[in-house]
């Protein structure tokens, strides 16, 4: 019988039969490795098992679990089943005799080292979606021993990746059980990770479904900015600041953006955002920028009227985007071409350019050559703020400054 009292979440049950291939995938926090290592640590104290503990890299123990098997061996209060070395850990089983726990990256191997491992019992992979094929076609065949078992623990990307093709494709290997484990299927889900894993779920239902319940990453490629970072930052006076307006009411918000130019830099440091915000209330909505009115700006041509109403009303330097046949595709490709800095109080600034995409086309799920009409408010206001800087031409210079001598 087993020393160990294991505590085992429900989903990870049918791991617990003896399987040659067992499979645990599914989003972050769902206690895949405290499972494996709970369960490496019994095999080890109950049957004696070898065991090696397996990545597709490991340039130093650091990137190993060997600091969660040594949590876990106090955690269950089992010390006195281990030795715990600087590279390994020496079990003493129950059964007597005495084994060994090793930590192995499959890229420091060739097909002839590879034969060290032969004599182990169990081998545990971890982040097994970073396994290649060239090292899963070593390690299958490695893995020899009577009853010996190869475990698999991993937080899909692409249906292509081996693990993927091995275990969830058409045809596992006989002899396989495989679980999906998510966050829902921890019971010592940690705080923290709730936070993290609720403001995916607000903010980006893609990414949430792929980072935090599996899914494979999907259309991340069609992300149109990439080439953007939040940080806080001030402007430095004789900074040109340029701002941009895009109309809505009701479902789309009216949006105003200040941004400048340094170099191959774009800063944007301020928003205006509201949804139905009457005509009548536009300047004030505006004029929470600071200076907005001072400064030229550009705004959707769509409503001349409200550009006429703006310009009566404390906005005199606002005029109307030129609209060209080319104007979308060339003012984003000229955001594009800039390193952006965000400043975290523009949210939705962030949130846009976070959801921004292009379209794909829903047979083969390839990225379309169409930007989709949809999270594109800031972004349009964005690209109306640049519009001048756009059409006099590259380059920019080094720093964008007014020359202000005269100014007093
Ligand atoms: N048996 C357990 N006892 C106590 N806490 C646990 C246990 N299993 C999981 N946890 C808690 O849940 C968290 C997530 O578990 P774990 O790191 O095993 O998940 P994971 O699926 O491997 O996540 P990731 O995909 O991020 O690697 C741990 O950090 C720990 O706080
Ligand atoms: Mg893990």
């Amino acid at each position: 019988l087993s020393a160990l009292q294991l505590e085992t979440a429900e989903v990870f049950e049918p791991l617990l039969k003896d399987a040659r291939y067992k499979g645990a995938w599914g989003g972050r926090g769902s206690a895949k490795s405290h499972f494996f290592a709970g369960l490496a640590l019994e095999d080890a104290i109950a049957l004696g098992e070898d065991i090696v503990c397996i990545r597709e890299i490991q340039r130093t123990l650091d990137q190993s679990v060997k600091k969660l098997l040594e949590q876990k061996i106090q955690d269950y209060n089992v010390g006195y089943y281990f030795d715990v070395q600087d590279r390994r850990i020496i079990t003493r089983p129950a059964i007597g005799g005495q084994g060994v726990i090793t930590f192995e990256g499959m890229q420091n191997h060739t097909a002839d080292s590879i034969k060290s491992l032969e004599g182990y019992g169990r081998a545990w992979v971890e982040e097994a979606q970073t396994l290649s094929q060239r090292s899963l076609d070593l390690l299958r065949p490695t893995i020899r021993k009577a009853a010996s078992q190869l475990w698999f623990s991993w937080n899909p990307r692409y249906a292509t990746d081996p693990v993927d093709v091995l275990l969830r494709g058409e045809e596992p290997p006989p002899d396989s059980t495989v679980v999906r484990a998510n966050f829902q299927d921890n019971p010592w889900f940690p705080d923290v990770l709730q936070q993290e894993m609720e403001y995916d779920r607000r903010r980006d239902p893609e990414k949430f479904a792929h980072v935090w319940l599996g899914e494979y990453e999907r259309h991340s490629e069609a992300r149109v900015f990439k080439n953007w970072v939040v940080e806080e930052f001030t402007r430095p006076n004789g900074t040109i600041h340029r701002l941009g307006a895009d109309w809505g009411f009701s479902i789309d918000p009216s949006v105003m953006v200040r941004c400048s130019i340094d170099g191959k830099r774009l800063y944007v440091d301020y928003e205006a955002w509201q949804l139905g915000c009457e005509i009548v209330h536009l300047p004030d909505l505006f004029m929470s920028i600071p200076e907005a009115e001072k400064w030229p700006s550009v705004a959707d041509s769509a409503r001349p009227e409200t550009i006429s109403h703006m310009n009566r009303h404390g906005f005199p330097k606002m005029t109307a985007a030129i609209k060209g046949p080319k104007s979308l595709d060339e003012g984003v490709a000229f955001l594009q071409s800039f390193d952006i800095v965000v400043h975290p109080r523009c949210r939705h600034v962030i949130d846009e350019l976070t959801l921004y995409k292009y379209k794909t086309d829903p047979v083969t799920n390839k990225v379309l050559p169409v930007l989709e009409d949809k999270n594109n408010h800031c972004i349009d206001a964005l690209r109306y703020a640049c519009e001048g800087a756009r059409r006099a031409g590259k380059p920019m210079p080094k720093i964008l400054k007014y020359d202000n001598s005269g100014i007093h």
